[in-house]
């Protein structure tokens, strides 16, 4: 099949990148030309496992190719994918700005029947909003689905190759047809395809990440009242974790969740309140998430005094999580703009998001390209992504390199009793601290 996909980020690359692989002819189109004169060579933007080795093997085979001209791309397709950037509005909302100038365009570069997938994500009824607006620009037939995307960032090649399931929103048998069969190569394991309203699909990518985000500000704050009341996250965790109503998910404490897409979709969905109808569980679900952000660095102030001027802090991860160089809206930026605030000079590490780091802090922060380089000179170390290389570091290198040896541990990847015996101080969320 002719496949364009409007959108070349993080959803549009994988999802184009992956249709080509199972041997459609895909073009994916984007307006940042830098982006797109990078992909031409093969070079991915982003950091993504995986990708960057589909995308040479498809684009040497010529089933992918990179674009800015959205118009031929909508004229050589059957499909069309819209993936295009659904961020934060000021009031909260969606801004669908990119989603409806990609829909106009569309329409007006039609030249034959369509198939119109909206793949962002957007408020529910959007895809009516879409087949209104398109009507009036164009003379030709099309349909409009939806069809949200769960991939994970970090994972997403491989969750788009082999998804749990795969949601289509629509109301045409034969369109629906039409995208089911373009799916069919990555659900031969048996996992659904499930065909709903466009409306229920909407909601259910919101809903999905509403309810994730529910998981991990419920286990954080139980983790503050364990840590009040003696007891300990990670026990408690696993307690409930296998009770299979739970299940041993989503369930870690830590220092918040990030990242492009619960942060804006709770509060998209909060935004989505119609009047009358309140949301208190999504609005707790925010207000709990921007405390925990900061409790670290509350446990660093008492540590340390509220004035650290003349401190060092090292941080180890950037990112709103390990395997991404993604750093929206990444618990590290207020707790590294806390430290900074109240005095510190921080030295910060992350094996991938420097360069997005750098768009950030630019030079408030001192970067280092070795995880134990960040320490040097530093009062203490704050563990903020949980890394696969921070997990079993060489304690007697950190122990060295610290001023004093004190680990902030705010994903709980340490042991408080080891590091005791070695003689850290440690701190960690909700946990008895050895
Ligand atoms: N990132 C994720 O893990 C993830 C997962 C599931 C769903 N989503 C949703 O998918 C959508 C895309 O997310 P993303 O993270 O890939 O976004 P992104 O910001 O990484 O990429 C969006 C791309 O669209 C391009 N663009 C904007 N306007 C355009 C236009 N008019 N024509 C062509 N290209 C245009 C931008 O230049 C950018 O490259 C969002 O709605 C997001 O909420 C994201």
């Amino acid at each position: 099949m002719n496949i364009g996909v409007i959108g070349t980020g993080y959803v549009g690359l994988v999802a184009g990148t992956c249709f080509a692989e199972t041997g459609n002819e895909v073009i994916c189109v984007d307006i940042d030309e830098a982006k797109i004169a990078a992909l031409k060579s093969g070079k991915v933007p982003i950091y993504e496992p995986g990708l960057e080795e589909l995308v040479r093997r498809n684009l040497d085979e010529q089933r992918l190719s990179f674009t800015t001209d959205l118009e031929a791309a909508v004229q050589k397709s059957e499909i069309l994918f819209i993936a295009v950037g659904t961020p934060q509005a000021p009031d909260g909302s969606a801004d669908m700005d990119q989603a409806l100038a990609t829909a106009r365009a569309i329409a007006r570069a039609m030249n034959s029947p369509k198939i119109i997938v909206n793949k962002s994500t957007v408020p529910v009824g959007t895809a009516d909003r879409l087949r209104t607006l398109i009507r009036g620009l164009t003379p030709h037939r099309f349909w409009v689905l939806s069809n949200p995307e769960f991939m994970k960032e970090g994972a997403a090649v491989e969750d788009f190759m082999k998804p749990d399931r795969v949601v289509l929103g629509g109301e045409d048998a034969e369109a629906i047809e039409v995208v089911k069969e373009l799916y069919e190569p990555f659900v031969r394991t048996g996992n659904p395809i499930l065909v709903m309203g466009t409306r229920s699909a909407e909601m259910s990518k919101y809903a999905a990440n509403a309810m994730l985000a529910t998981k991990i500000s419920f286990i954080n704050e139980v983790s503050n009242l364990c840590e009040k009341l003696g007891a300990d996250v990670n026990e408690v965790r696993r307690a409930i974790g296998l009770d299979r109503r739970i299940g041993p998910h989503f369930i870690f404490a830590g220092v918040g969740y990030g990242g492009s897409c619960f942060p804006k979709d709770v509060r998209a969905m909060i935004a989505m309140g119609i009047p009358g109808l309140e949301l208190p569980l999504l609005r707790a679900v925010e207000s709990v998430n921007e405390r925990q952000k900061l409790v670290l660095v509350e446990k660093v102030k008492n540590h340390f005094g509220r004035d650290l001027s003349g401190r060092a802090f090292a941080v180890w991860g950037l990112s709103f999580k390990p395997r991404t160089d993604d750093m929206r809206d990444a618990p590290s930026i207020p707790v590294i703009e806390a430290l900074l605030a109240a005095g510190a000079r921080v030295q910060v590490h992350d094996p991938e998001a420097e360069n997005e780091a750098r768009k950030i802090f630019g030079e408030r922060v001192i970067y280092h390209q070795r995880n134990y380089d960040a320490l040097k000179g530093a009062d203490a170390l704050l563990v903020i992504t949980e890394w696969n290389e921070f997990r079993r570091p060489n304690f007697q290198t950190i122990k060295k390199m610290l001023k004093t040896p004190v680990i902030f541990d705010g994903r709980n990847i340490y042991d408080p009793v080891d590091l005791r015996k070695l003689g850290f101080t440690y701190y960690s969320i909700g946990r008895r601290d050895g």
